[in-house]
């Protein structure tokens, strides 16, 4: 190296130096000859990074890095290998143009290395974190720390593969958090025909991110969330691929770290105060194929390892002992091997549809469609796995499935292909849910409500009193009534994208939909200025809804308005306290509806038989009672006397009144069980309905 042969020389030219150009600790950069000791420290413009020596905790190693408003949040450290034992080290421009830290005897410790013909070179700390090393001549930059990271990836910075040079910009964990040499622990982007990123356990992988889709990584749920950060990945000619994030402009600064036991810690700062949020939602099914080939890793349930349907455990002693890393076997062969083998003709092959899934490693991609992607997959029997995702596109899969992860949101639809056997009938139909969007989240929110409280995963939040509800709750049947949150509407909408958009009209937008159980919807977001449609639309629009939840004036002649949904939703509201879903009320009860149902046993004052006796066992009669009248008080209105009419079946349809009276509903108190959520929807009942 060049300037260690000229040592005496720098030795002397640094001496001179002490004596004049003692930088101090103002400026946000260090010029040839220049040069900074322990204690000071070069600071960006906006005062926020700086340049200097540190110790990290529980270390008296002396370390050159760059930190973030303070000592705590080093972003960068040069000198990771060698650390100086003492205060006597300096930071300097060396006389070929590069950035080096000398030690008290001014040997170099650390070099940026740079090789070009720079004779005046200029280190100065951007306001980004970014240590740029400048030709003051050319203005060209030689060198730059954001090239070099350490174990931070921040804006304005880009992390890059290039496989055919074999370059890479990477995150290098720490070893421990008072030693920054090298860990084990690597964080790289993978440009696979649909990029990851890898962490990396030494060379082998120890989480990945799931294909990029254009906007998000498939196997990170939590980036659906609009607030979060966003990442972008690009490619250029030559081969490399980069990935860069952005974070909310009302955070004045977000960062990953990759900590030396391999995780990614977030941080975002608002008002100089560090928000760190730990992503150990997944557990231990953030480790890379933990559950083995064809396991499937379920942080929610209990073992947190299973096979999936149609596999058996390879070694079952070891699957009991908790050991899940020989994974899983097939227990039938497919009816295509069969076939293969000329053993005896049977049913063919069907999918397996199994929803919010982190996709396995090792996915084939092409950018067929979804009918042909399952076509193509079904008659090769080679291919035993395949998804769709419309930002990727046809992914299938050959080889054993590794690393699959159930989430409990988020994620796509894995198709698996089983045996005949394996397969139950699936139910393949629509829904429509209603969704009201402003003053309508609170109907949302009390739908939300509801699943929540009755549904044991998320016991652990409930008051005492649902608590006990829950408990016994347990069996309510709810799997055919459509309770889904706000964020999940979100997400199957696409953030209710333009190209979901089924159609529009002068009460709200309606947009087609997937859930995350591949089921497909229909979301009708009411717009806040409602006004009445025009006639000529209300009578020109296709009726299309799912029978029963369908108001009588919309049902027969298309009328359209909110208040068709504060009806639609009154239905699923007395469907879930009476644990019996409308359209399937016809066979037990006479010619009744389970509107006309709840009617009569309301005008005989008796309402109990409507009462799911479930619920009726859990002491909270009273609130039940009381929730479930509010309800159907807001459905049921008061219709010139022919009451029969108004809770049609099929056959009464015609008959239906649209008299213009019901209008004026009589919707008389309430007193909830669901406090606060309840009144805020009956809130918006009463001002759809009046
Ligand atoms: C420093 O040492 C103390 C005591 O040994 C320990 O509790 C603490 O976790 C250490 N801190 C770090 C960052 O290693
Ligand atoms: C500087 O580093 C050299 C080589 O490692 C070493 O011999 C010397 O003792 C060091 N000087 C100080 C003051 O640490
Ligand atoms: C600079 O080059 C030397 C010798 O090739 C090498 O040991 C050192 O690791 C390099 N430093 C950096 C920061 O790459
Ligand atoms: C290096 O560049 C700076 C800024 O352009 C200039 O002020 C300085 O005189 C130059 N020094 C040498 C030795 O060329
Ligand atoms: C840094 O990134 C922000 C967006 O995240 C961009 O607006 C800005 O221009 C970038 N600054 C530099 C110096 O690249
Ligand atoms: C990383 O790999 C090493 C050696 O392969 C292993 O000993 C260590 O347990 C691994 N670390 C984790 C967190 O799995
Ligand atoms: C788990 O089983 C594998 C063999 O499949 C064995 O090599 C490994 O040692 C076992 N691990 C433990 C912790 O028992
Ligand atoms: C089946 O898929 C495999 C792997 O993708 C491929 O090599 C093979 O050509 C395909 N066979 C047919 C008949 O398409």
């Amino acid at each position: 190296m060049g300037f260690i042969s000229h040592r005496n020389l720098f030795h002397f030219f640094l001496v001179l130096c002490t004596f004049f150009l003692d930088l101090g600790s103002a400026l946000d950069s260090i010029k040839l000859s220049q040069f900074i000791q322990d204690t000071e420290t070069v600071s960006s413009k906006d005062g926020l990074f700086k340049l200097g020596f540190f110790s990290p905790k529980n270390s008296t190693n002396r370390y050159v890095g760059i930190w973030y408003i303070n000592q705590d949040n080093v972003i960068w450290v040069a000198n990771r290998e060698l650390p100086l034992k003492d205060s006597s080290g300096i930071v300097t421009i060396s006389e070929d143009s590069s950035l080096v830290v000398l030690n008290g005897s001014k040997h170099v410790v650390w070099s940026s290395n740079v090789s070009t013909t720079a004779s005046n070179s200029t280190a100065q700390l951007l306001d980004t974190g970014n240590l740029i090393l400048q030709d003051s001549n050319t203005g060209e930059i030689v060198w730059e720390s954001f090239q070099f990271p350490s174990d931070t990836f921040m804006p304005n910075m880009s992390l890059s593969t290039n496989k055919i040079i074999g370059k890479k910009v990477e995150l290098k964990s720490w070893k421990t958090p008072s030693d920054p040499s090298i860990g084990s622990f690597s964080a790289s982007v993978e440009p696979l025909s649909a990029p990851e990123v890898f962490i990396w356990n030494q060379t082998r992988p120890y989480w990945r991110s799931g294909p990029w889709n254009g906007r998000v990584f498939l196997g990170l749920p939590e980036m659906y969330s609009t607030s979060l950060y966003v990442c972008r990945i690009g490619s250029e000619e030559d081969g490399t691929v980069h990935l860069t994030v952005d974070f909310p402009k009302d955070s004045e600064l977000g960062l990953f770290v990759l900590t030396t036991q391999g995780q990614i810690v977030e941080s975002n700062w608002h008002n100089k105060m560090q928000v760190r949020k730990y992503n150990n939602q997944q557990g231990e099914c953030y480790v890379y194929g933990f559950c083995g080939t064809f396991g499937v890793c379920d942080s929610q349930s209990s073992p947190i390892c299973s096979c999936l349907r149609g596999f058996e455990p390879r070694n079952v002693d070891e699957w009991k002992r908790n050991n899940w890393t020989s994974g899983c076997r097939r227990k039938a062969p497919l009816q295509c091997e069969r076939a293969k083998t000329g053993v005896e003709a049977g049913k063919e092959d069907g999918f397996l549809s199994l929803p919010m899934m982190k996709v396995p490693d090792f996915s084939q991609q092409s950018s067929v469609s979804e009918d042909t992607c399952r076509s193509q997959c079904l008659q090769n029997c080679s291919c035993i796995a395949y998804a769709y995702d419309a930002g990727i596109g046809c992914m299938s899969w050959t080889r054993n499935l590794f690393d699959i992860v159930k989430f409990s949101k988020g994620g796509v639809n894995l198709y698996l292909r089983v045996a005949n056997s394996e397969l139950d009938k699936k139910r393949d139909k629509a829904v429509i849910i209603i969704v009201a969007v402003n003053v309508g989240t609170i109907i949302v929110a009390a739908c939300a409500y509801f699943l929540w409280s009755w549904t044991k995963r998320h016991s652990g939040e409930t008051h005492s009193e649902i608590q006990s509800l829950i408990g016994n709750a347990e069996e309510v049947k709810l799997n055919e009534v459509p309770l889904i949150d706000y964020e999940e509407i979100a997400i199957a909408t696409n953030n209710f994208h333009s190209d979901n958009m089924l159609g529009k009209g002068g009460f709200g937008l309606v947009f087609k939909g997937v859930l995350e159980d591949g089921e497909e919807i229909a979301v009708k977001r009411l717009s806040n200025a409602s006004g009445q449609g025009s006639e000529d639309e209300a009578n020109t629009r296709r009726v299309a809804g799912t029978y029963g939840y369908m108001s009588p004036e919309y049902a027969m002649k298309g009328q359209y308005s909110e208040k068709s949904d504060v009806y639609s939703f009154g239905v699923l509201l007395l469907e879930i306290v009476s644990g019996r879903k409308n359209t399937s009320f016809y066979d037990n009860e006479s010619s009744l509806s389970l509107i006309g149902f709840a009617w009569k046993l309301w005008n005989e004052d008796d309402i109990k038989p409507f009462i799911d006796p479930m619920l009726l066992d859990t002491g909270f009669e009273n609130q039940i009672l009381r929730t479930l009248l509010t309800m159907f008080l807001l459905l049921i209105y008061k219709a010139d006397s022919k009451e029969g009419a108004m809770f049609m079946n099929s056959k009464d349809m015609e008959k239906v009144s649209t008299d213009k009276k019901r209008d004026k509903a009589a919707i008389i108190t309430v007193a909830v069980i669901a406090g606060t959520i309840i009144d805020a929807a009956y809130a918006y009942f009463l001002w759809a309905w009046t």
